[in-house]
């Protein structure tokens, strides 16, 4: 284990990697603990820090298209995906086409493998500088909610890291959509970008709530505080703290005053976790419109209170 890191340069990172460390990484979604996705010591350890199943495989971030087409294979599907929302907060499962490149580990054993190019500008300049693919799940231990700010980043995995990249608060502050393109497009967990603009790109998406299998990472309880979380709430009970939504919400917890989804999708983590350290009893939070990105926003909350299985 390494003393937690202070913040550090993006050349200092991408030689920790290159020896096999570990690297706190921004990205636009939310934070991610990053190694060289070429090293199963590196990723092994990955997976111990977070305290994840060696079964849930993790995503290889890539510089470009072209560093994605040498670890995937991309059909035309994939292609116009890639064209529209990269680098982006969308993460591509494609058929592996160098099993090296991103080790078994990191697949999970696998014979595919998840994609996505951030397009934070850290992120981009430190897979460029290593000039190979970067796993990188979300900085979290397993089981609690993505960290959204340097800080919590680092009080959750930043022990385990040899450097770490403070890119300030993400911009997104989900975590990307995941779509497979084996046979049928899958939705397998929904993100910034909505069904609606994937659809509109290529055609429609089956559910991937009969595919659990196949994405391993959208277990019950994946996202969740230590506090109960009460959904659909029209206030607080006593002693429980109060998330509410648009111009009618009160309290220090508005996700959006002005009922903007894409600034509550920003503060959601950040606010569960305030929440969580004051109000052990528990968060009650208001009901949020399920269009666009309020069916990501409702997913990691359905999750946050135990609800998916
Ligand atoms: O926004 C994000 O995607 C963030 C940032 C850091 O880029 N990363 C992230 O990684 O959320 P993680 O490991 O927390 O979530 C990856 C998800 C999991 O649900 C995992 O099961 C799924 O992607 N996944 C990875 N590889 C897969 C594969 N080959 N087939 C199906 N699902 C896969
Ligand atoms: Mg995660």
């Amino acid at each position: 284990m390494n003393a937690t890191p202070s913040a550090t340069s993006t050349e200092r990172a991408a030689q920790a990697l290159t020896e096999g460390g570990l690297v706190l990484m921004p990205t636009e979604t939310v934070y991610g603990l990053a190694a060289d996705a070429a090293n199963p010591r590196a990723v092994a350890a990955v997976y111990e820090a977070k305290g994840r199943p060696s079964f849930n495989p993790l995503i290889a971030h890539v510089a470009d298209l072209e560093m994605a087409r040498r670890i995937a294979r991309f059909d035309a599907r994939a292609e116009a995906l890639a064209a529209r929302f990269w680098p982006g907060p969308l993460t591509l499962v494609l058929p592996v086409a160098d099993e090296a490149a991103v080790c078994d580990l990191a697949r999970a054993g696998f014979d595919t493998v998840a994609v996505r190019a951030p397009a934070h500008p850290m992120a981009h300049a430190l897979i460029a500088a290593l000039g190979r693919p970067v796993v990188a799940p979300s900085a979290n231990r397993s089981g609690r909610p993505s960290p959204t700010t340097f800080p919590d980043a680092v009080e959750e995995t930043g022990a385990a890291a040899a450097a770490a990249l403070d890119g300030g608060p993400c911009a997104v502050g989900l975590e990307s959509t995941v779509v497979a393109l084996l046979d049928r497009p899958r939705l397998l967990r929904p993100g910034a970008v909505t069904r609606a603009q994937i659809e509109a790109v290529i055609g429609p998406l089956a559910e991937a709530e009969d595919d659990a299998k196949r994405s391993p990472g959208r277990l019950a309880r994946h996202y969740a505080p230590n506090a109960p979380v009460r959904l659909e709430a029209t206030g607080p009970h006593p002693g429980e703290a109060w998330l509410s939504f648009g111009p009618g919400g009160d309290g220090p917890w508005n996700l959006s005053p002005t009922g903007e989804l894409a600034e509550a999708a920003a503060n959601l983590f950040a606010y569960l976790r305030g929440a969580d350290r004051t109000h052990p009893v528990g968060i009650a939070v208001a009901p949020i419109p399920h269009e666009g990105l309020g069916e990501a926003i409702n997913d990691r909350l359905k999750r946050a209170a135990g609800f998916v299985g």
